[in-house]
């Protein structure tokens, strides 16, 4: 089966990469979200990216202005689908609204198409089983910051066939991004690492071990990691960290996983990392400045 057309729910953070990538690539792209505001901020985020390669000379303007031609920002779901020969979801990691949009989607899609969900833990089988297709059902993960990282995680579910893997695997390609298939398990492979590693760095603050900046510059130059693991948790997300967390204790029965205090009572403070303005760092000033604890 050849994609040609791509629906893309949500312009947030990873929705408005997965359109970039995708609409780079030659695909023809609907990117949609509830609200004009979320379709314009994501717009503006897609073309702030292509200029950059602008000046590295990676992408000529002619290219730049033919991918943002490809994208078509939406706010009805059910046109969004219509034509799609693939839906990307990239919505908030709700168990309800997922399931809710699945169940939308899998009525408004043409009945080949392929629904691939983008989450960061929830279970493909059980949204897949919201819709009468669990067999074209998959998961694609992708990561942050979604034109750079090279690698997306395919999930395969109870349900899916090996057919829908090859087509993903030749989509990912297709946007420059390297595979693993894993089956569904909680977290799958990558956030079944990263999500007890950062949270074991939040227990080295929480205990009065180290400072902040000393954690990250530990891990940054001992394990040679990009971010230390205190600005990589601010990047993805204090609540994102506590969701998966949460949600770990809630499908292994394993306290193991259970977050720290501190994550918890910063994310209730509304302290979410870099989209918030604070987190383990504060960034309202031009450099991002560790905080205290
Ligand atoms: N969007 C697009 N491009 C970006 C970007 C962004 N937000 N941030 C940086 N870049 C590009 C830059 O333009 C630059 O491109 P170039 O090398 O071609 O010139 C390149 O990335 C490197 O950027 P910088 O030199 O400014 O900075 P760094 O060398 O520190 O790299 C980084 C930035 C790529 C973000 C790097 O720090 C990194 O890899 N960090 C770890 C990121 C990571 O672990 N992501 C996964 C998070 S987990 C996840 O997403 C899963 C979820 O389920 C939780």
């Amino acid at each position: 089966m050849e994609i040609k057309k791509i629906a893309v729910l949500g312009a947030g953070q990873m929705g408005n990469g997965i359109a970039q990538v995708c609409a780079r690539a030659g695909y023809e792209v609907k990117m949609r979200d509830i609200d004009q505001k979320f379709i314009d901020k994501g717009m503006a985020i897609i073309k702030k990216n292509l200029e950059r390669g602008l000046k590295k000379e990676r992408i000529t303007q002619e290219e730049i202005d033919e991918t943002l031609g490809r994208i078509e920002g939406i706010l009805d779901l059910k046109e969004a689908v219509k034509d799609a020969d693939l839906v990307i979801e990239a919505i908030p990691e709700m168990v309800k609204l997922k399931l809710d949009t699945w169940k939308e989607v899998d009525e408004a899609a043409p009945k080949h198409a392929i629904l691939a969900s983008n989450t960061s833990s929830i279970s493909i089988t059980q949204m897949a089983a919201a819709t009468d297709r669990p067999n074209l059902f998959i998961g694609m993960h992708f990561f942050n910051p979604v034109p750079v990282m090279g690698l997306v995680e395919i999930i395969k579910g109870q349900a899916t066939d090996d057919s829908t893997v090859k087509v993903i695997e030749d989509v990912s390609s297709k946007i420059g991004k390297d595979t693993v298939l894993v089956n569904e398990a909680p977290g799958f492979a990558v956030n079944r690492l990263l999500v007890p590693a950062l949270n074991e760095a939040v227990y080295v603050i929480q205990e009065g071990i180290a400072t902040v900046e000393d954690m990250d510059k530990a891990i940054k130059m001992g394990l040679n990691w990009p971010m230390g693991p205190l600005t990589l948790a601010d990047f993805v997300g204090l609540d994102t960290m506590l969701y998966i967390s949460d949600y770990f204790v809630d499908e292994f029965k394993d306290s193991k996983y259970r977050a720290p205090a501190l994550l918890r009572k910063m994310v209730r403070a509304g302290w979410l990392g870099r989209k918030s303005g604070k987190g383990f760092y504060d960034y309202s000033g031009e450099k991002p400045v560790p905080n205290r604890f």
